[in-house]
């Protein structure tokens, strides 16, 4: 297989991207970012990718009467870097396109800070600790229509017992998500998913 190529949509802080352009350039994860895509201006994501010279392109939401028409634009930007599989990365939008979500259908992932089906949506860290969970952890699952509901391909728990806020569940799961999203991109490259339902099995070899 030719290097697996792969577009990272973020719309923030981008400690995930970093994580994955690192491990990229230090050969643990076998990839190539071909395109940031982000919807924010300020996202601290777009100086990451200036500094492992990744190209950008940030997509104004508010130019478009709507999210079908948004997500079109973000399908001819995949196309046109001939992107293998879209990473999502604190991309704080969801995807709403029929084409886009059919076009690139279990070829979308994203990462979700909690033991899904536990705490979808915004802020799960804090739904959690309010929750009074004593363990935690996060999800890596590919994306459909629904909200965090598409099918899992790995978790993992992390013990928050010790945690006294949301922000520091946040602060303790983040560290895992780092070193298992490259880990999970480069297996993209090493197999390939079989998705029967919501089961995710991998079968290796290309
Ligand atoms: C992470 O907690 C991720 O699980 C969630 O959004 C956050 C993104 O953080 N989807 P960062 O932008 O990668 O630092």
């Amino acid at each position: 297989m030719n290097e697996l190529r792969i577009a990272v949509l973020a719309s923030g802080r981008g400690s995930n991207f970093q994580a994955i352009a690192e491990s990229i350039k230090k050969g643990t994860c076998s990839a190539q970012v071909a395109v940031l895509i982000t919807n924010n201006p300020d996202a601290k994501a777009i100086s990451i990718a200036k500094a492992y010279g990744i190209p950008v392109e940030m997509v104004d939401k508010t130019k478009f009467p709507d999210r079908e028409s948004f997500d079109d634009f973000l399908l001819t930007i995949l196309d046109r870097y001939e992107v293998d599989l879209v990473v999502l990365a604190g991309y704080m939008l969801l995807l709403k396109g029929k084409n886009l979500l059919e076009k690139y259908k279990n070829k979308i992932i994203n990462i979700h800070p909690s033991l899904l089906p536990k705490f979808p949506g915004a802020d799960a860290q804090k739904q959690a600790f309010a929750a009074g969970e004593k363990v935690s952890g996060f999800t890596i699952h590919f994306v459909d229509a629904s909200l965090d509901g598409g099918p899992i391909i790995y978790q993992e728990k992390v013990d928050i017992s010790d945690c006294k806020s949301g922000e520091e569940v946040s602060a303790k799961i983040i560290k895992h998500e780092h070193q298992a999203y490259p880990k999970i991109i480069d297996s993209f490259s090493k197999g390939k998913y079989v998705i029967e339902g919501k089961n995710v099995r991998f079968e290796p070899g290309n």
